[in-house]
């Protein structure tokens, strides 16, 4: 069975990815990632793209669709 990658939305914030994953930039390159989590930015402010720096909470940026709450999984 495949580990499992997941995906989550923080408030106001960036996009959590945690598991086994690979991230392929538009021009075809890579990014290399030391682990199995990152934060992605979701506001297009941060200077590090594709990762979040923080620029969200310094911008005060406030989410158009606020990340729902959890739902139960099987
Ligand atoms: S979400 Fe953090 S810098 Fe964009």
């Amino acid at each position: 069975m495949a580990e499992e990658t997941l995906l989550s939305l923080k408030n106001n914030g960036p996009i959590i990815i945690e598991g086994n994953f690979r991230i392929m930039m538009a021009d075809g390159n890579e990014v290399m990632v030391e682990g199995t989590r990152a934060a992605l930015c979701r506001c297009g402010m941060s200077a590090n793209k594709p990762f979040c720096d923080g620029a969200h909470a310094r911008n005060q940026w406030k989410a158009e669709n606020p990340a729902p709450a959890p739902t139960e999984q099987e």
